[in-house]
């Protein structure tokens, strides 16, 4: 599979307000980005800082903003098939079974019926869930719920795949087999990638480029590049290395006052570092 410059996206001087308790609320403010062609992007960034914002906006899921998003050479007006996204929580249909819930993302799939059942079945595998194929979303602990969400994601081979901290509730052991079948898959398919994350660690192992972004309002602060050949090794000082570059883009300073959104959480780098987690607490 190759690349088409069609799956690149660019976003163009963004900003993005919100109306919160009448007033106007700044959530993105000038935001930038080139992703190329079968990028790996990673986003990290404070609660509140417009993180899932920013992704909704690339689905095409809201176009009240000023600035421009464009996949390729399209102005995105609407949501395609052609980039799907994960969002933060799984928003599974609870009255749909584990597999009734993938195939429901193959609506408009132009596939017949025995395609769409062997697609499902082979995503369901990809996410390690056979066996739960006819459970209902409350029979299920939030790490695979958060799998069939995944499945769900790339059940339609999108072109551009938006994820919106994906891994958050899976156990450690699952989030690394996760990250480096989502690698194997992105390497496969040649998607372009862009995942938030609230875990500097993932995001090294995981991007081409880490984006920080800062609060109020939302804004990229700096964009690492991560040359690291994979498969990447954390234990290595590069690794290491890159890790404090990116957490260095985090100041310790507090964000001024709880102007909604946030919950009033900070970023503690310093502490992230101390207790070596790697893992921004908010
Ligand atoms: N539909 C909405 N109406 C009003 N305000 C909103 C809406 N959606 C988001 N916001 C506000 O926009 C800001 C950014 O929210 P967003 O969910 O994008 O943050 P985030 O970076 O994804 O945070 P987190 O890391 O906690 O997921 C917050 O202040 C939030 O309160
Ligand atoms: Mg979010």
């Amino acid at each position: 599979m190759t690349t088409l410059a069609s799956d690149s996206l660019d976003i163009r001087h963004v900003s993005k307000r919100y109306a919160q308790r009448g007033a106007p609320l700044a959530v993105l403010d000038d935001v930038s980005l080139h992703v190329r062609a079968g990028e790996f992007v990673t986003i990290v960034g404070a609660s509140g800082c417009g993180k899932s914002t920013l992704l909704r906006l690339i689905a095409g899921l809201e176009t009240d903003y000023a600035g421009e998003i464009r996949a390729g050479d399209a102005v995105v007006r609407d949501t395609s098939l052609q980039r799907g996204i994960v969002f933060q929580d799984h928003r599974l249909f609870p009255w749909l079974t584990v597999a009734q819930n993938v195939e429901a993302a193959l609506r408009n799939a132009p596939l017949d019926a025995a395609a769409k059942r062997r697609a499902v079945a082979e995503h369901i595998a990809l996410v390690g869930l056979n066996g739960f194929e006819h459970a209902y979303p409350n029979q299920l602990s939030g790490g695979m719920a958060q799998r069939v969400a995944i499945a769900r994601g790339l059940v339609n081979r999108p072109r551009v795949l938006l994820l919106d901290e994906p891994f958050g509730a899976l156990d450690a052991q699952t989030r690394a087999r996760m990250q480096n079948e989502l690698l194997r898959i992105w390497e496969q398919e040649r998607i372009t990638m862009v995942l938030v994350t609230h875990d500097v660690d993932e995001a090294v192992y995981l991007g081409d480029r880490v984006v920080t972004m800062a609060p109020r309002p939302g804004r990229i602060e700096r964009i690492v590049d991560v040359t690291l050949p994979r498969p990447r090794r954390r234990d290595s000082a590069e690794f290491a290395r890159l890790r404090d570059t990116v957490l260095a883009g985090f100041d310790d300073r507090e964000p001024p006052g709880d102007t909604g959104g946030g919950n009033g959480t900070r970023i503690v780098a310093q502490d992230a570092r101390r207790i070596g987690a790697w893992r921004l607490a908010w």
